[in-house]
Order: structure tokens, then C-alpha cells, then sequence
């Protein structure tokens, strides 16, 4: 039986063309590496990697399982949900800070996987908050009246960009991929009611992969020095992403007309249980209105909350009506919040 939609809080600000999530996907590739597996990489234990970051195990891709392969097949499956043809898709924005190539485009690679002939493709970059600001391109152009559908992907191999002799980094992330289709349906009056996106270039420093771009090109001279790989200041990273996800929210939140009392489920950037349990704390929410699944994928970067979107979606977790706050946090520094009506 289909649910009632809730009554909305009076104070509402929907935008003016409506913008609905009418379909998402995800894939996770089959390879589960547990703690007690890194456990024999390198120097740490499981009982460290839970108390730090509640996670358990995260999936590595197969050698020649692609970023852009792991997206495509999200992608048949968020179709496949919002009974969308491949030619109805407008542009295809692809979130990752771990392409098959510099280019072309990541998303040209899904364009072809899927037969999205009629796409505009491009890749965006913005590390783990990639996907969220995907989101809020994919509205403006629809708002804006230039394009009907769009697909947003974030999609990840971080495994392929790991050092895996640093036990600081590699037991933090995993690969996968997560699809939300963006719709104008005038039928339609759930969507995405506001975003926010934002950056500071000033910390560009505290996470980042400082070869393999015309700055530092891999040579055969540097090649060891796992320049081409994730590298991070734990603790840095830890503080900004607590207060600009904590800023986020609100931004999102007073965009909207809406205060943390009216979203029924919070679906956080999944790097950490430590820094979503900060952010419950602060926002004075109980835990459980989080959608955290870390502790099963790692961190997946631009594609963790786009695979959480979706299982809360197909899960049942989200019902008709509801209000959801995504809130991510990325390498840039960069950072955005999305507030949606189911
Ligand atoms: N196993 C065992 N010991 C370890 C490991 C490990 N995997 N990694 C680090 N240590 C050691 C360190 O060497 C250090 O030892 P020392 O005291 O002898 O020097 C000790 O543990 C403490 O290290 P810290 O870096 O101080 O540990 P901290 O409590 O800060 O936790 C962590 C590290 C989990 C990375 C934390 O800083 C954090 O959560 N940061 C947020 C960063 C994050 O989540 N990044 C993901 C990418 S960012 C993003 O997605 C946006």
C-alpha cells in the first residue's frame, strides 16, 4: 500500500520548476576485503580500523572491472526503477576523483555502455562531494528549461588510486557506484527542494593526489614514490569535515524553509562513524536518523552517498513525503547539501 504523503511544514520553499528523483541505482563490485585481509598488508588490526572508523569491509573492483563499468551497470538499474529509456537522457554528469582516464570524460564511457546516444556528457570534479554537486548542476538545468533528464552519477575505483603499504589511508576507502536520475515531471511534486556547494582552495593540501597531473607527471623516476595515490592529514580532514558539513546543513536547511526537526533521514558523506556521530551531537539528532552504511563499503568518495541514497530508497527507508538532507565533504576543500521531498 502506497503511504500517505506527509503534510509539509508551512515554511516550505520548493523552487519553481519541480526537480523529482525518479529513479536510483547502485552497484558494489563482488570482492569483500575485511579488516582481518588488511590486517596482513599492513601493520594494523580490526579492533583499530572499527573504534576509528566503524568500518568492517569494503568491495575492491576486479582488475579489469572500470570505474566507468561499475557506473554503467548503477546505471541500468536506476533506469530500470524510473522506467527511463536511455535515448530520454538529456546529460550524463559523472562525480569521480578516480576516472578511467584523464579523457575523454568518464561519463563518455557510460554513454556508449549504456546507448544514452543523445546525452551531453562531462565528468565533475570535486572529490567525495562530487555527486551533491552534480545534483545541483543537474537542477539548474532543468529549472533553467534546457534539459528534462538528467543522470547524476558518482562512481569510484579508489582502490586503483591506494597506497596500500600506508596503513594512515588504505583501510579507509572502497570502490563502487551510485546513480540518481533528475526528472522534470509535471505531474510530479516531490524533488529536490535546495542545494548548497561550497569550497576553500586554501586546504587544498590536507587531501589530495599530488601526481599524475601536469604538475607532477608520473616518470619512471617518481614512480615510487606513490605520488599517483590518496594522500590525507587524518586529523585536518576530520576537523573540516565536521564543521562544513555542520555549516552545510544549515545552509541547505534555511534555503529550504526547513529546520533539522523536519527531515525524517540524514544520508551523510560515508567516510567515517566517528565524524556522523559528531555531526548527530551537534545537530542534536539521535544517530538513528542517519543512513550509514560505511561500515559494510569503506569510504567510496563521490559515489558513498549515491550508493546510500539508493539502499535507503530500495530498503523502504524513505517514505512518500519525507524530507532528506544529504550532506558531503571532499577533498578541495569542498563541500554541499542537498535537501529533498521524497
Ligand atoms: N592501524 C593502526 N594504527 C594506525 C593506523 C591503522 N590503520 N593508521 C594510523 N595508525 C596509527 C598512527 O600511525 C598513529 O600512531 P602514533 O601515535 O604511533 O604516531 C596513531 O595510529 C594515531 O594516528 P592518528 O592519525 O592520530 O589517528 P586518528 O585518531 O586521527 O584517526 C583517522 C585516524 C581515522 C584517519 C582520523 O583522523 C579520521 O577519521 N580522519 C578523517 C579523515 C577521513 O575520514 N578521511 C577519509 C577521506 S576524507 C573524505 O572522504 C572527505
Amino acid at each position: 500500500m502506497k503511504s500517505q504523503p506527509r503534510s509539509s511544514p508551512p515554511s516550505v520553499k520548493r523552487p519553481g520548476r519541480s526537480v523529482s528523483i525518479v529513479g536510483t541505482g547502485s552497484y558494489l563490485p563482488e570482492r569483500v576485503l575485511t579488516n582481518e585481509d588488511l590486517s596482513a598488508l599492513v601493520d594494523t588490526t580490526d579492533e583499530w580500523i572499527t573504534t576509528r572508523t566503524g568500518i568492517k569491509t569494503r568491495r575492491i573492483a576486479a582488475k579489469d572491472e572500470h570505474t566507468s563499468d561499475m557506473a554503467a551497470r548503477a546505471a541500468l538499474a536506476a533506469m530500470e526503477q524510473a522506467n527511463v529509456t536511455a535515448e530520454e537522457i538529456d546529460l550524463i554528469l559523472l562525480a569521480t576523483a578516480s576516472p578511467d582516464m584523464v579523457f575523454p570524460a568518464t561519463a563518455c564511457f557510460v554513454q556508449t555502455k549504456i546507448g544514452a546516444k543523445n546525452a551531453a556528457c562531462l565528468d565533475v570534479s570535486a572529490a567525495c562531494a562530487g555527486f551533491l554537486f552534480a545534483v545541483e548542476i543537474a537542477q539548474q538545468f532543468i529549472t533553467s528549461h534546457t534539459y528534462n533528464t538528467v543522470m547524476v552519477i558518482g562512481a569510484e575505483k579508489l582502490s586503483s588510486i591506494t597506497n596500500w603499504t600506508d596503513r594512515n589511508t588504505c583501510v579507509l576507502f572502497g570502490d563502487g557506484a551510485g546513480v540518481a536520475i533528475l526528472q522534470h515531471r509535471s505531474t510530479a511534486t516531490h524533488g529536490v527542494i535546495s542545494t548548497h556547494i561550497g569550497s576553500n582552495g586554501d586546504y587544498n593540501d590536507i587531501l589530495w593526489m599530488p601526481g599524475g597531473g601536469c604538475r607532477t607527471p608520473i616518470t619512471a623516476e617518481n614512480a615510487h614514490q606513490h605520488l599517483q595515490t590518496i594522500h590525507m592529514s587524518g586529523k585536518d580532514v576530520y576537523k573540516q569535515a565536521v564543521t562544513s558539513m555542520l555549516d552545510a546543513s544549515k545552509k541547505a536547511l534555511d534555503k529550504a524553509g526547513l529546520t533539522i526537526e523536519d527531515i525524517a533521514c540524514v544520508i551523510p558523506h560515508q567516510a567515517n562513524v566517528r565524524i556522523i556521530e559528531a555531526i548527530a551531537d551537534r545537530l542534536k539528532i539521535p544517530l538513528d536518523r542517519f543512513f550509514i552504511n560505511v561500515d559494510r563499503y569503506g569510504n567510496t568518495s563521490a559515489a558513498a552517498v549515491a550508493i546510500a541514497l539508493d539502499e535507503a530508497n530500495r530498503s523502504g527507508r524513505l517514505k512518500q513525503g519525507d524530507f532528506i538532507l544529504m550532506v558531503v565533504f571532499g577533498g578541495g576543500l569542498t563541500w554541499a547539501s542537498t535537501v529533498i521531498e521524497w
